[in-house]
């Protein structure tokens, strides 16, 4: 069956959607966006991928044309019109259209969604990953979730040009977190993750980890911490929408712990299992 798109308030196929060159989005990636998990056909905590939908487009000062309550319905009606059990719905919202100029337009902000059918990343949460440390080069809000992700796209590649699965970034040393998800370590079967201020996306993943590490009477430390103390780590491990719960196992190609998945990551993979199912 062709892909259902949503746009602009329809739904319509893919050749169908016709993207203006005069969309803010396409200029000057003004514009924001979320990737929600569908498990067994259902958004993956919905409520809280819409509050930081509703808190970016605040910052971003972009009035959402539609109510919460009417794009969940919409994102819902997309699920069932693709017949998506497992996978991703991509959504994004730019400034609308006008001619090229900075200042804004007063113009209807464009909204756009679509699903992908992505399995769970069960090799990579198996054996882990290797990553590469990367400055970090972005704006002081990474906490909005907008389409401007040139140094998310630059750090990635960096990283698989170095022989690495993905990028670890950091601040003059300090570690932030990742070019799609956020990173964790344990040390002394403490979990330590940098606070969710300004300088990190407020993962959804993230929230719910650490949740579940607060049930599980996990010691939690957000706090920032430096890469030599990610090096020293027992155990390091990514966390986001599409990665889960991803054990890191080599980073600068040298091993973190054992080399190999740690016991607080399992656990954590387990209990994180336990949620979508
Ligand atoms: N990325 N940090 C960054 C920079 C991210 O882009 C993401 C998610 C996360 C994890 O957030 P969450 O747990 O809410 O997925 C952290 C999505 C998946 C993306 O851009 O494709």
């Amino acid at each position: 069956m062709a892909s259902v798109y949503w746009y602009n308030g329809e739904f319509i196929s893919q050749e169908e959607v016709r993207i203006s060159p005069d969309d803010r989005g396409y200029y000057f990636g003004d514009g924001l966006y979320e990737v929600f998990r569908v498990y067994g056909g259902r958004l993956y905590e919905a409520q809280a991928h819409f509050g930081r939908l509703v808190r970016t487009a605040q910052g971003l000062r972009l009035d959402l044309p539609y109510s919460v309550e009417d794009i969940q319905r919409r994102l819902e009606e997309l699920i069932a019109l693709n017949g998506l059990k497992e996978g991703t719905v991509y959504l994004q919202f730019t400034r609308g259209l006008a001619p090229r100029n900075l200042p804004f337009p007063g113009a209807r902000p464009v909204a756009m969604a679509y699903c992908r059918k992505v399995p769970r990343p069960v090799a990579a949460m198996e054996s882990g990953i290797a990553a590469v440390t990367v400055p970090d080069i972005r704006w002081l809000h990474c906490d909005y979730k907008t389409l401007n992700l040139l140094p998310n796209v630059l750090a990635k590649q960096q990283a698989l040009d170095a022989g690495g699965d993905d990028a670890i970034l950091h601040r003059n040393g300090t570690v932030t977190e990742c070019s799609a998800s956020n990173i964790m370590i344990v040390r002394g079967g403490t979990v330590i993750t940098h606070p969710a201020d300004n300088l990190i996306l407020h993962g959804v993943t993230r929230g719910v980890v650490l949740r579940l590490a607060r049930q599980a009477e996990i010691a939690v430390e957000e706090r920032a911490f430096a890469t030599d103390e990610l090096l020293e780590a027992d155990e390091a491990f990514i966390t986001g929408t599409t990665v889960e719960v991803t054990p890191v196992v080599r980073v600068d190609g040298r091993p973190i712990g054992s080399g190999e998945a740690g016991p607080v990551t399992r656990r954590l993979q387990r209990l994180f299992a336990e949620t979508i199912i």
